[in-house]
């Protein structure tokens, strides 16, 4: 058994799907620090090159959307050995379903759910014995904090995922990260009326009153590739948001 403990990604390959910006650049950075490589995909090129050269040697980068599953695998094809995978890539609607069509109610499970399934089935046959996935949830899956029922639904449902395939998966650990809501790229992409009301709401509501910086997240998904006994745990970064 690999002794790889905290703190130790030598001679590991870690998958990041998503991991030219936010969430996923901050991991790719704690995982380069302990020694690891990173493979970066998205859809954007010059934003994954841009983040594989602030990384430096030890990022290699290639283009994929986690919505077509034959590039997704053309994406794994070239990946000798998975030892670690993190999905952060996802696009998708949230609103009450009393006003959003049904195709963008549907929008996070199309995306944000099936995608990581998929990026999990087509690397599994690639991850190693000792290694593991993290899924991307958020915590409005235990408290959701707007109207939002089918984002709610598709945050428990990847929660729900994560240990159906931690039994399945075994000896691979598979866990998720259900963070509340995160100062960083997604939000910094969204208007700033909707930005400021959801991080106000998010200072009231939560027992830390603030929302976590990025690296914070990143911090969390970093001991869940690296705790050789957590399976089929939902770890819930949130400054207390889901206590309340
Ligand atoms: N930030 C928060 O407050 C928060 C809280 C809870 C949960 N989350 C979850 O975290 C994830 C977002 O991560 P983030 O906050 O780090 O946001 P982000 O910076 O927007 O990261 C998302 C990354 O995924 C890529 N991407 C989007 N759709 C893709 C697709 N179909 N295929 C491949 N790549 C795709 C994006 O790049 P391209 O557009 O170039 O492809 C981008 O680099 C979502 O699942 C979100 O629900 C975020």
């Amino acid at each position: 058994m690999s002794l790889n403990g905290a703190g130790d990604l030598r001679g590991r390959t870690v998958v990041l799907i998503g991991g030219g910006s936010g969430i996923g650049l901050r991991v790719a950075h704690r995982v380069v620090a302990a020694g690891g490589r990173v493979v970066l995909g998205g859809r954007t090129a010059s934003r994954l090159a841009a983040a594989a050269q602030e990384l430096g040697d030890a990022a290699t980068w290639q283009t994929v959307d986690t919505g077509d599953t034959a590039a997704l695998a053309a994406f794994f094809d070239g990946i000798e050995r998975v030892d670690h995978l993190f999905t952060t890539a996802a696009s998708y609607e949230v609103g009450p379903m009393r006003e959003l069509s049904d195709a963008a109610a549907a929008s996070p499970f199309d995306s944000k759910f099936w995608g990581q399934y998929h990026a999990v089935r087509l690397a599994a046959p690639k991850l190693a014995d000792d290694g593991s996935v993290v899924l991307m949830a958020g915590a409005a899956s235990a408290r959701p904090a707007g109207l939002a029922p089918a984002y709610v639904a598709c945050n428990a449902a990847i929660e729900g995922l994560g240990r159906g395939l931690a039994v399945e998966l075994a000896p691979v650990r598979v866990n998720v990260v259900s963070p509340g809501t995160v100062d960083g790229q997604l939000w910094a992409n969204r208007p700033d009326t909707v930005r400021e009301a959801a991080f106000d709401q998010y200072r009231r509501e939560s027992v830390l009153a603030r929302p976590a910086a990025e690296d914070e997240i990143a911090h969390a998904v970093l001991y869940l590739f690296t705790n050789t006994f957590t399976t089929g745990s939902t770890l819930y970064p949130d400054g207390g948001y889901t206590l309340r």
